[in-house]
Order: structure tokens, then sequence, then C-alpha cells
């Protein structure tokens, strides 16, 4: 049913392999354990599509910066003097030196470690000893990559032109994030976990809840009707369903009373820009990622004015996902390192003028998704020692892993399309 092969080594066994992916199946093994399709996801992926790279709020000054790694690829995210966001490639316009190896900081000028030419935050060169009367400084900027802030989210795009579809999303997707003040939010935490696993086990991990019986402490804040619509509900949930609906009803009201948008949108695989807006309201107390639902930062976001304003989710193509809650945001950003390495980076942002200490307590902060990622870990690496046994078949997913598919589906559609081009 499947391709099998162990080792694609040039272009027709890629398109073979990506032509071959059976839909409603799990990837064939070299999806995750080859170099070369590594290597092509890198290309067709992440170098082709905008990727989320890091908040407003880890730069909140001029000249702060934080660098990111993209295969062999690294970008320097930084804010200039004029408050702008800007990126560029983290390569010396000289003879290539790094410029940066520090993955944030802060600096006054870039100056390359090598021979010193020096560049300012807006990416001009400004300064290099011993050149000829005829050089031109202003031919030597750094080269520039592709940045948008939206809503204080801060996406790059590789490509020489990136996908055309981006305004029109980040254009959807403001809106709903405008209320909570991401751009001055302040970095509560901020956690790097290397999982032993490719990139996409991690995305697909994230994509369903199939296996959320693992997560005890993120189930405890969402209503447990995980795969049930109101028509096929079992009486035992019907209680459950009823509460559901009553909190729905008051957060679609609170969300009125603020004009704030309520529809969500499910875009996840019909286009380059593939993205998932989702507003739904939490059990328990209903107010945060907490075992009691309870909120846990007394400082509500941006212009909130209630405490019981559900989890807004967006879930973006290729690699990230976000939770904004009354009163604080969870980002996650997925990169790759290796066919069987994958950085997850977590941001906690709360209100700028919250204090540790006072306002919140940074374990319990923290506490529902240090655990939900550990967790999420273990399962990620079980399963690349599943997908590198020669015992591994692809499987089929059950009705309840949709989001896995549409990521799958819109994973091998754009690869495809980059090996036709
Ligand atoms: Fe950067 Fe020479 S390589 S100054």
């Amino acid at each position: 049913m499947t391709m099998q092969l162990e080792r694609p080594a040039g272009r027709d066994d890629l398109v073979g392999l990506v032509n071959g992916r059976v839909p409603g199946y799990s990837l064939a093994a070299p999806f995750y354990t080859s170099q070369e399709v590594f290597d092509l996801d890198v290309r067709g992926i992440f170098a082709e599509h905008w990727i989320f790279a890091a908040a407003e709020a880890e730069l909140p000054e001029p000249g702060d910066f934080v660098t990111v790694g993209v295969g062999r690829y690294s970008v320097v995210v930084v804010r200039d003097d004029d408050e702008e966001v800007r990126a560029f490639h983290n390569v010396c316009r000289h003879r290539g030196s790094r410029l940066l190896d520090e993955p944030r900081g802060s600096v006054g000028n870039l100056v390359c470690p090598y021979h010193h030419w020096t560049y300012g935050v807006d990416g001009r060169l400004m300064h290099a000893d011993n050149q000829p009367a005829t050089f031109d400084r202003s031919c030597f900027s750094l080269k520039p990559v592709h940045v948008r802030s939206v809503g204080g989210l801060v996406f790059l795009c590789l490509a020489d032109k990136p996908p055309a579809d981006f305004d029109e999303v980040a254009a959807r997707i403001e809106p709903f994030l405008a209320p909570y003040g991401l751009r001055q939010a302040k970095v509560a935490h901020q956690v790097d976990i290397v999982e032993t696993g490719n990139w996409k086990l991690v995305m697909e991990n994230n994509r369903e809840c199939y296996h959320c019986d693992g997560h005890p402490e993120l189930l405890s804040a969402y209503f447990p009707l995980f795969g049930y619509s109101a028509e096929d509900v079992p009486p035992r949930l019907k209680p459950v369903y009823q509460r559901y609906g009553t909190a729905a009803a008051a957060l679609q009201s609170a969300c009125v009373r603020q004009g704030f948008p309520i529809e969500g949108a499910r875009e996840l695989d019909t286009r380059a820009t593939g993205f998932q807006l989702s507003h739904a309201p939490l059990d328990g107390a209903g107010k945060s990622f907490n075992t009691n639902g309870e909120s846990v930062c007394s400082r509500l976001m941006g212009s909130l004015t209630t405490d019981r304003f559900g989890d807004l989710s967006l879930h973006m193509q290729p690699n990230s996902w976000f939770h904004m809650l009354a009163d604080h945001a969870v980002l996650f950003s997925v990169l790759p390192l290796a066919p069987d390495r994958t950085l997850l980076r977590t941001t906690w942002l709360v209100h700028p003028d919250a204090m540790e200490g006072v306002d919140y307590d940074l374990a319990t902060l923290t506490a529902v998704w240090q655990a939900t990622n550990q967790q999420d870990g273990t399962l990620v690496a079980r399963t690349q020692k599943g997908v590198e046994d020669p015992g591994y078949q692809p499987g089929p997913y059950s009705t309840v892993e949709g989001d896995v598919e549409a990521f799958v589906t819109w994973y091998v559609s754009r690869l495809a399309a980059h090996l036709s081009r």
C-alpha cells in the first residue's frame, strides 16, 4: 500500500514518495527518518512558507534580538531604532562569518567577530576597515528576510517570494488577537525542549486529542467532549454538554459585549498559509489553564474585562500553535534540528505590569504546559522509535484525527508543489 523507500536518494525518489502518500494514513517511514526528506522539508516547507519565529514581547527594546535556526539557515530577528521588527540572514557580507551565536540578547550594532564589519540594527553596513576608495558600503547591507508581526506574533519567510495569501490570513487573525495586547505583553517564561523525534511527529501530536487521556493536567481545563458533536454525544455526557452549552453562550455574550470577533475559521489544508482559529469556553472555574480552572495571573491580558474568556486557540502550518487566555498566553514554535530531533519552544506571556510573586506564581502559571510538554515529548520519542523500526507500517487515522490528516495533507501538497517547480 505504501512506498517502502528506506533511503530516497534523488528527486525522482522524493517525488515518488510524496505522490505515494495514502490519504487517511500516517506517513511512510522515510518522511520521519531520512536525511534527504529532512533536507527537503527545510527547503520546501520551512524555507518557502511563513514560520512563527518569536513574540514581539521578546524584543521590547531597540537592539533586542533573537536568532532562529532552521536547518542550515540562521536568522537574526531584531528590533531596530525605529522600533520596527526586522530580520536578516545571520551571515556577514564580508566573508560569511556567523554574526551572532547567542539565542537572544541586546546589541547597539551588529559587529562581525571576524574582521569587525559593523552593521546597524537596520542591517546597513556602517563601518568596514581598510577598504578602497571605491568601496560602496550601501552594496553590502545584511541580506533581509521577510518578516511580519501579526498582533504581536512575529513570522518570517525565507523565500524570495513568500506565499501571497499571508496578508489576508493576517488580516483575519489580527482582530482576534488584538484584545490580548500581545505586542505590549511581558515574557514571563520561555522553555526550549529538544524532542527526540521528527518535527512532523511533534506537529501531528499537537493536532489531535485522541491521546489526551495522557494529559490529566491539560484535560482538567477542557470539557470532556472531544470527538463528540451535539448529535452523537452519549447519554452519560449529556449533562456535560449542557454545561458546555451554557459556558459557550456566556463566552459568546462576552465577545459581543466587548465587540470582539466570535466566528472561528478552519483553513488548515486549503491554502499556503494554513490556519485555524477557535474560541472555546473552559471547564471548571472556566478561567485559565489550571487544574481547577482558576486564574493563574491576577492581571488580565490587554483590554479584557472578564476573567472568564475561554481559550482562543490559533493553529498555523507548518510550525506553531497558540493559546490565548484571559490572564496569559502560551506560544509554541517547532523548529527542525535533524530527522530525529526537534526544538519545541514554549513562551508564556502575561500583562506587562504583572509581577512574579505578586500577580502570578511562575510554577503555577506554567504547570499545565510544562507537564503536557513532558508527556508529549515522551509520546513523540516513542513514536520516533516505532517509525524507525523495520516493522513500521503507516496506520489509519481515527475520526478524531481530522486535524492530523489536514496537517499531513497540507504538508504533502506543499512538498508536491515545491518539487514541481
Ligand atoms: Fe565578517 Fe570578515 S567575515 S568581517
